[in-house]
């Protein structure tokens, strides 16, 4: 199979990248570059350079590159800034998807994994969450993945096209320092910026009804999430036409903010105790997935800890800002 991945050079794309192809899978890259870096890209992995917007361009790139599966990862991802552009998330992301969907499946591809997100669950109050846990997303962000599972859903019960919506959980670590998360929007990278300041770390509140009173996140591997993918791609190739699948892709495992601030002043040599302030409004005291169902629809389960994602990060931390190591 060739499989066009969209989002190819982002953070998580260019591991999905690395480990299709290292399953021996032909892979076309389509980005625009407005997030990714095409230096993640090994040399013989083919870029094209374009928006999911663009139904033209997308749908010469599918037959001239003989394409049979698409995995989608192109979105923007910011929480806090869909709030202030709700519109231009609702077009990056679900029209963005339509265009997209609009292409594969008049150029007859048979199989779709999107990159949805935990954020489609908002603020789930139940222990472990589940892919019955009702979805109430929080955000805009949220809104656009929990519309894109719908769009895909839809058009694979139209069409045939086989599917496969992945719930990540809190992604993080690098398979290697240069394909390292490049941006500071969740705890890891928060916490190693004020390391690098000399500043004390945040804790947003510790009053939650929670073992330490911080929240709670189920943290995954980037390269355990992209082994998720190979084997999504699998699965739906192997199934008859209209294969659906709706899936968490995390540990199953709960960490606190302040058990992670510990772990990354161990890893990190650091040693900084957190300050605590109060709470941010619209963060849920705990979610964690229930892993179950993937790994009886996949056979995927993770296998790296969170030790494996601070030290791995760490690494691509310290390359991109060599002021923060220690001697
Ligand atoms: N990082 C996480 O913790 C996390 C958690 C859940 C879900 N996700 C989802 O995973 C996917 C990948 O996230 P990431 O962390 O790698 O983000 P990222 O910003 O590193 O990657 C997104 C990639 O998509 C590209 N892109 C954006 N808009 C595009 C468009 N209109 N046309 C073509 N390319 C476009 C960017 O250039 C970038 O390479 C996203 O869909 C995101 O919503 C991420």
């Amino acid at each position: 199979m060739t499989w066009l991945i969209t989002g190819g050079a982002g953070y998580i794309g260019a591991h999905v990248v690395r480990a299709m192809t290292e399953a021996g899978e032909r892979a076309v890259v389509y980005d625009d570059l407005s997030t990714g870096i095409a230096a993640r890209l090994p040399a013989e992995v083919p870029l094209v350079v374009g928006s999911v917007l663009d139904g033209e361009r997308l749908a010469r790139v599918l037959v001239d590159h003989g394409v049979t599966g698409v995995v989608h990862l192109a979105a923007k991802k910011q929480v806090g800034e869909s709030v202030d552009l709700p519109l231009h998330y609702y077009r990056e992301n679900v029209e963005g998807l339509r265009v997209l969907l609009e292409a594969v499946t008049a150029a007859g591809v048979t199989a779709f994994v999107f990159s949805s997100s935990a954020a489609v669950y908002g603020m789930p109050d139940v222990d472990l969450v589940t892919e019955e846990t009702p979805c109430a997303p929080m955000s805009p962000y949220g809104e656009t993945k929990l519309a894109g599972e719908w769009l895909v859903r839809a058009t694979g019960r139209a069409t045939g096209l086989s599917t496969a919506s992945l719930r990540y959980f809190n992604v993080a670590g690098a398979a290697g320092p240069e394909l390292a998360d490049t941006g500071v929007y969740n705890l890891i990278p928060m916490v190693f910026e004020k390391l690098t300041e000399n500043a004390a770390p945040r804790i947003f509140g510790d009053d939650y009804r929670t073992p330490d009173g911080t929240c709670v996140r189920d943290y995954i591997h980037v390269v355990d999430v992209a082994e998720a993918h190979v084997a999504a791609a699998r699965a739906l190739c192997a199934a008859a036409p209209g294969r659906e699948l709706t899936l968490n892709i995390g540990r199953g495992e709960g960490v606190s903010v302040r058990e992670m601030i510990d772990l990354i002043n161990a890893v990190t040599g650091y040693d900084r105790p957190p300050t605590v302030t109060p709470r941010r409004p619209g963060d849920p005291a705990r979610v964690v997935a229930s892993a179950d169902r993937a790994a009886t629809e996949l056979g995927w389960k993770a296998k790296y800890d969170v030790q494996d994602m601070i030290t791995t990060a760490w690494e691509g931390w310290v390359r991109q800002h060599p002021e923060a190591a220690r001697a």
